[in-house]
């Protein structure tokens, strides 16, 4: 049985993983109603947050997985990338565990905890396939040849696909995070009442700034009464155009690739239309594509764990390695 533990960012969580990928437990303690009233995550309050949120997180998942730490057999966290204070607060509480229990230790990737999603409960994804990461930080499309190892073939140069969508929320005077509020939004607008543009990149990369800025500027030339009425249509044409952008360049990777599969994971996996546009892709399950400690426990499995208690001495690191 695997604990692993996230804090990366605004979630705190922990659940328990069987050697097999099934889900006992997972637990995730969202901090996004504390950051809102800043419209986005504030690293010092993140921490703060997760210091008080780590220890029962923790035993919640313990509890609910019927378990006791006797039961654990390693401690799986993530190291990077993300909020450094944020991580280190997990890093912690794996380090004070595993030592107590003379545990073994596995650092995890959270870019490959994402793809590690596809790699729980019933319905597993079997590589070779092309994966799509599109997250509130990233957004790469990925040549994945086997469990707990891939290939970049593209990434943004600018903005998250996720942040996009939150970006895109705040101008639209919407709540924080925005993905799933845009979501909801554009089911009641038409999605071709704009024509947003879909950035023409070279190879297999990703512009979403240009996106925003056309956003800003569609609604600077409404007045209050107007965004009003048409903020339902600029939702719906501004996702479509984040949709047609992803799927158009997974579509692509796909043909390139020999892989014939395509998967989506990360926080915009969630996200309604991408998945009614990719009928034929395996995606995350719904529960599993924010952050949470299942996918970080799943991609333990694939990782090499350090023997206790050499990862005392283990850092966390901010951005992509
Ligand atoms: N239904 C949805 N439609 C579109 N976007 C969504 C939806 N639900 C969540 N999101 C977006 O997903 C992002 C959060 O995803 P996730 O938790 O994977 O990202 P992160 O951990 O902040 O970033 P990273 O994983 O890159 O470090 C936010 O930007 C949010 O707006
Ligand atoms: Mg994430």
């Amino acid at each position: 049985m695997i604990l692993g533990i996230e804090t990366s960012c605004d979630e705190t969580a922990a659940a328990l993983v069987g050697g097999d990928g099934t889900v006992l437990s997972s637990i995730v303690a969202s901090q996004a109603s504390l950051h809102a009233r800043y419209g986005g995550v504030v690293p010092e309050v993140a921490s703060r947050r997760h210091l008080e949120l780590i220890g029962p997180v923790i035993r919640e998942a313990l509890e609910t997985a019927g378990a006791g730490l006797d039961d654990v057999d390693r401690v799986a966290v993530t190291r990077g990338p993300g909020l450094v204070g944020a991580l280190l607060v997990g890093l912690s509480a794996a380090k004070a565990l595993a030592w107590a229990r003379r545990l073994p230790l596995v650092p995890v990737d959270h870019l490959h905890g994402h793809v590690a999603s596809l790699y729980l409960g019933d319905a597993q994804v079997e590589p070779p396939f092309v994966c799509l990461l599109a997250s509130g930080g990233h957004t790469l499309l990925l040549d994945v040849g086997e469990r707990g190892s891939f290939r970049r073939l593209g990434s943004t140069l600018d903005d998250a696909a996720g942040e996009a969508f939150d970006k895109g929320a705040r101008l639209l005077g919407l709540g924080y995070p925005g993905g799933a509020e845009i979501d909801r939004l554009a089911r009641e607008g038409d999605p071709e009442a704009y024509t947003f543009p879909v950035a023409r990149v070279a190879g297999l990369d990703f512009s979403f700034s240009g996106l925003k800025t056309a956003l800003l500027y569609a609604v600077r030339g409404l007045d209050a009464d107007e965004l009003e009425r048409r903020r339902a249509d600029l939702a719906a044409s501004y996702q479509r155009a984040i949709v047609r952008a992803l799927a158009g360049r997974l579509r692509e990777a796909a043909a390139r690739s020999r892989a014939g599969r395509i998967a989506v994971v990360g926080g915009v996996a969630a996200n309604s239309e991408l998945r009614g546009a990719l009928p034929d892709a395996a995606f995350a399950p719904l529960a599993l594509c924010t952050d949470n400690a299942a996918m970080i426990a799943s991609a333990a499995r694939y990782a090499d764990p350090i023997p206790y208690p050499d990862y005392l001495a283990l850092d966390a690191y901010a951005s992509a390695a």
